[in-house]
C-alpha cells in the first residue's frame, strides 16, 4: 500500500463514515451509515437524535471499514477526524471515538475541517481507478462547496490554503433544497426528493428569481424561499385547493413545475456565479463539492460552463458529495503530510470556517 494509510472518521452530522484512504487519493474502504430514515419523520435533523445514532453506529461502521479493507493496525499511519464545522453532540461522538482510538493504538491524529473534506473529495479515486482514469485538480482553482449547512466559492492557489470569493449571506443551497422539499409535500431531505421531481417536469413556465447581489460572488437563498411559499400558494390557489388543509395537496405536474423552477433558479446563480469567479482568478480547474454537488442539473450546467472556459469540472461521484470519511481522509493524508498533529485535547468546532476573504 502507498503511504499515507489513513483511518479518517466523520461525523458531524447525520452520517456516521469511516474510511481507510491510502496516499491521499485511493479509497480502501469507505463504509457510511446514514441516518437519513431516521429523521425523515420530523422533517429535519433533531441533533440529540443524531449524537445518539452516532453512538449506537460508530462501532459497527468501524468494523464493517475495517472488513472492505483487509488491513490491521499495524499499516495505519495516522487517524483524521473531523473537528468542525457541525452538530457539537454528533461532533464529539467521533472526535472521542478518534482520541481513543489514537491513544490505544499509539497512532497520531490529525484535525480535519469538514469543509476542507467536501473540497478534498475531488481528488479520491475509486478501487480500481487509476490516477490517469480521472483528472486530478490544477492549482490555481475555484471550489464551490454546496452542503446543507454552507454555501462559498473560494480559490485556492495551493494545497491547504483558501481565499474566500464568496459566501451565502443567508441559507446555504442546501437548507433551501430542504425548505422547498418540505413546502412542496416532498419529504426529507428535499434536495433529491426536488431532483426527482424536477426531472418529471413537462412545462417550465414558473420563473423563481435569482439574487444576484450585484457583482459580488455572495449568495442569497432566502428571499427565494419566500417567492417558493408565494409562488405555492398562488399554485394552490389556481388548482382550487383550500389553504388551510395542508393534506389537499398540488398535483403532480405542478409539483414538477415549481421543483423544476427552483432548481433552476440555484443552479443558474451557483454555476453563473462559480463560472465567473474561475475566470476572474484565472482558475486552471474547478471543483465542486458538497451534497448538492450531487444535484445532476447542477453538474451539468457547470461541466457546460467549465467546458466554455477550457478547464476541467472535478465532481466526486454523488455518494462522494454528500458526507462521508473518504473526503476527511484526503483532506486529513494532506495535512499530516504538512506535519499537522492534533492533540488529545482536541474539542469539537461547531462554527469553525475554512476560508477567509
Ligand atoms: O454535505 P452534506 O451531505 O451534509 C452537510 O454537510 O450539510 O449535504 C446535505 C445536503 C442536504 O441539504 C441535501 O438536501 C442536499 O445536500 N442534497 C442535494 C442532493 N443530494 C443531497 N441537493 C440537491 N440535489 C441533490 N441530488
Ligand atoms: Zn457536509
Amino acid at each position: 500500500m502507498s503511504r499515507p494509510l489513513v483511518l479518517a472518521i466523520e461525523s458531524s452530522c447525520d452520517e456516521t463514515g469511516i474510511a481507510l484512504v491510502e496516499g491521499g487519493r485511493r479509497i480502501v474502504s469507505n463504509v457510511v451509515a446514514s441516518q437519513v430514515a431516521l429523521h425523515a419523520p420530523s422533517g429535519g435533523i433533531v441533533p440529540e437524535v443524531a449524537a445518539r445514532a452516532h453512538l449506537r453506529w460508530i462501532v459497527p461502521v468501524l468494523d464493517e471499514a475495517w472488513k472492505d479493507a483487509g488491513a490491521t493496525w499495524g499499516d495505519i499511519d495516522a487517524i483524521a477526524v473531523t473537528y468542525g464545522p457541525g452538530l457539537a453532540g454528533s461532533l464529539l461522538v467521533g472526535i472521542n471515538f478518534a482520541k481513543a482510538l489514537a491513544w490505544v493504538h499509539d497512532r497520531p491524529l490529525v484535525a480535519v475541517n469538514h469543509l476542507e473534506g467536501h473540497v478534498y473529495a475531488a481528488w479520491l479515486l475509486d478501487p480500481g481507478q487509476e490516477p490517469g482514469d480521472c483528472p486530478e485538480p490544477v492549482f490555481p482553482l475555484v471550489a464551490l462547496v454546496v452542503s446543507g449547512g454552507h454555501t462559498f466559492i473560494a480559490e485556492m492557489r495551493d494545497h491547504l490554503t483558501y481565499r474566500l470569493l464568496g459566501t451565502t449571506v443567508d441559507d446555504a443551497a442546501g437548507e433551501a433544497f430542504d425548505k422547498v422539499g418540505r413546502l412542496l409535500g416532498l419529504g426529507y431531505p428535499g434536495g433529491p426528493a426536488i431532483q426527482r421531481a424536477a426531472e418529471n417536469a413537462t412545462r417550465y413556465d414558473v420563473t423563481f428569481p435569482r439574487a444576484w447581489m450585484g457583482d459580488s460572488y455572495d449568495l442569497s437563498f432566502s428571499g427565494l424561499k419566500t417567492a417558493a411559499r408565494r409562488i405555492e400558494a398562488d399554485a394552490r390557489q389556481a388548482e382550487g385547493l383550500p389553504s388551510d388543509d395542508p393534506t389537499a395537496t398540488l398535483s403532480d405536474s405542478t409539483v414538477a413545475e415549481l421543483a423544476w423552477g427552483f432548481q433552476d433558479s440555484v443552479v443558474d446563480v451557483l454555476a453563473t456565479k462559480t463560472a465567473r469567479a474561475a475566470r476572474a482568478v484565472g482558475a486552471r480547474s474547478i471543483v465542486l463539492g458538497g451534497g448538492v454537488a450531487a444535484n445532476a442539473a447542477l453538474r451539468a450546467r457547470l461541466a457546460g460552463e467549465a467546458a466554455d472556459l477550457g478547464v476541467p469540472l472535478i465532481v466526486p461521484r454523488p455518494a462522494l458529495c454528500t458526507d462521508n470519511g473518504a473526503m476527511i481522509g484526503a483532506a486529513g493524508a494532506c495535512r499530516y503530510g504538512a506535519g499537522e498533529r492534533a492533540r488529545l485535547d482536541l474539542d469539537a468546532r461547531p462554527s469553525l470556517p475554512l476560508a477567509t476573504r
